[in-house]
């Protein structure tokens, strides 16, 4: 069973393989922020500080998405920000195993 770590708290979630992570965070009591849990707002962006791997391929959805909003991130705080940080969608995002995340505010 994958383990969910939410950076620098002491918060972690044992979820089942193949769940959205978005979805498995919420049944079990951590909303992570969102907006239309449909991959196209990006307001469920994380970075991915351990076990990027563990995480389902990005689809053309979420990958247009994540382009965008390391875009916006790049203008809005310079592009060392989030220079070698793995971003993805908690909603499109589905958790293979271990694997440690924060919003990206
Ligand atoms: S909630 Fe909108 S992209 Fe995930």
């Amino acid at each position: 069973m994958p383990r969910v770590s939410i950076l620098d708290t002491e918060k972690y979630f044992d979820v089942n393989e193949n769940e959205i992570l978005y979805d498995a965070l919420a049944d079990r009591g951590e909303e992570l922020p969102h907006g239309c849990l449909s991959g196209s707002c990006g307001a469920c962006r994380i970075e991915v500080s351990m076990g990027a791997d563990k995480l389902s391929t990005l689809g053309v959805i979420e990958k247009n998405t994540v382009d965008a909003v390391v875009d916006e991130f790049n203008k809005t705080r310079g592009e060392e920000f989030l220079n070698g940080k793995t971003v993805r969608l908690a909603c499109r995002a589905k958790v293979l195993g271990d694997c440690t995340i924060k919003p990206l505010k």
